[in-house]
């Protein structure tokens, strides 16, 4: 239907209709349904009593500051905080390398504001972070996408290919990488590091679940990675010390607090935060300065520490009652991938399923997944889908997969049982 407004829209809303999926989805906020299909952490383990104590102390001693306008970089204290977090993986962080943001959502649209231009290519992982699609998709980003496998992203001929469409920049997430769950090797860290420097093609790294893993090593972040190979360049680390390289790096306390603060933040060099600062006051002046010092007050003597052990343990035994649950429930031939953090995990069914059709039975049998078409910028994924293991509890997730389970084998003996002609 056409109205006053829609027919004066921006050319740019074109690219963003709503899909069909995402109607689908709609179906699932219904109370009944057991959902695998929002990204939203555990709220019996947010941290309610330690906000209530932070706003009390807050109000009573610093009221009118939280209550004021604030500076658009940030509650110093806070940008303070991060940086030491940041130079806890060998970076040379300053404050003046980290703007707060409204959510790492922010962050990815900030940068889609002062880089890019109506038809600029934006290189992604396939399949990559939906809501960075829409945040550059709404700068008339286009995209060109590579492969993602059991270890992260492939860095091998098909990402030197996709390098010489000229992208703006990478967009990598590197850990438990939403939405398949998998992490980007050392070595291919380390290669892609190197590759960038080669092109001269900066990376985005976003990495909102880092601090989320239940096991394995720890790996270092690319923008430390890209730091040490910047160390061997003295005329590119030449800003008095100032972080300088080729890696923009994304945080976030949502998903080690809570994501309702809506808090984030940007480390780039100085010149991209002062640019985003630019940016971010079109947008929305500043962070709200009460959610900044209370969080701040929150987590300033160690407290993150602690809660993300907690996190981990909590996501750790929904991971694995998720993973248990597919091995008896699924059908021999679906296979899904064994995160080792964060809170998603990517099932692929048989080539000759169409996920969307599998979520419409699904929600007509009370539970619910994202298919994986949504995630992929070049199209694919038909057979594949999304599943959060942290939102739901233990005893949901043995429900909800067993469900799916019979869903998934009534769909393929449906199939089978068709004749060739109707097939072909
Ligand atoms: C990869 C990725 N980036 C960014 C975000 C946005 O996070 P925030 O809540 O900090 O805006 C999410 C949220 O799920 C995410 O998965």
């Amino acid at each position: 239907m056409t109205t006053p407004w829609n027919r004066r829209y921006a050319q740019r809303m074109q690219g963003m209709s709503s899909s069909v999926i995402r109607e689908l989805l709609k179906l699932t906020q219904k109370p009944d349904i057991i959902s695998f299909a929002g990204g939203l952490p555990a709220p019996e383990i947010f941290p309610v009593k330690e906000f209530e104590t932070a706003v009390t102390h807050i109000l009573q001693t610093q009221g009118s500051q939280a209550l004021q306008y604030s500076p658009t970089e940030g509650y110093p204290p806070l940008r303070q905080f991060i940086a030491e977090k940041m130079s806890r993986y060998g970076i040379e962080a300053t404050m003046d390398n980290i703007l707060i943001t409204s959510g790492a959502q922010q962050a990815l649209d900030l940068i889609g504001r002062i880089m890019i231009d109506p038809g600029d290519v934006v290189l992604t992982e396939s399949p990559t972070y939906l809501g960075a699609l829409q945040a550059w998709k709404a700068y008339q980003a286009e995209f060109v996408s590579v492969p993602v496998d059991h270890d992260g992203i492939c860095v091998d001929d098909r990402l030197e290919e996709a390098l010489r469409a000229g992208p703006k920049f990478m967009y990598i997430l590197p850990n438990f990488q939403n939405p398949a769950g998998v992490t980007l090797s050392l070595e291919r860290r380390q290669t892609l590091v190197q590759i960038a420097d080669q092109y001269g093609i900066p990376l985005i790294e976003d990495d909102p679940y880092g601090d989320l893993r239940f096991e394995g090593e720890h790996l270092p972040p690319l923008v430390a990675l890209d730091a040490e190979l910047q160390a061997k360049r003295p005329n590119k680390t030449n800003d008095n010390g100032f972080y300088r390289g080729d890696v923009i790096y994304l945080g976030t306390f949502s998903k080690t607090l809570a994501p309702g603060l809506r808090l984030g933040w940007m480390f780039a060099p100085r010149d991209v935060v002062k640019s985003c600062v630019t940016a971010k006051q079109g947008a929305d002046l500043h962070t709200s300065s009460l959610t900044q010092m209370l969080a701040y007050e929150v987590v300033k003597d160690g407290f993150l520490d602690k809660h993300k052990q907690v996190i981990r343990r909590v996501y750790r035994e929904r991971r694995d009652v998720m993973l248990a649950a597919m091995e008896k429930y699924f059908p021999p031939s679906v296979t899904w991938t064994h995160p080792q953090g964060g809170l998603f995990l990517w099932v692929t069914m048989p080539e000759e399923l169409d996920a969307t059709a599998v979520l419409e039975k699904a929600i007509a049998n009370k539970v619910a997944f994202v298919p994986g078409t949504a995630f992929h910028p070049d199209g694919g994924g038909h057979n594949t889908g999304r599943f959060n293991f942290s939102n739901a509890k233990p005893e949901e997730i043995e429900i909800g997969i067993q469900r799916l389970g019979k869903v998934l084998a009534d769909e393929m003996a449906r199939l089978n049982s068709k004749p060739a002609l109707e097939m072909a």
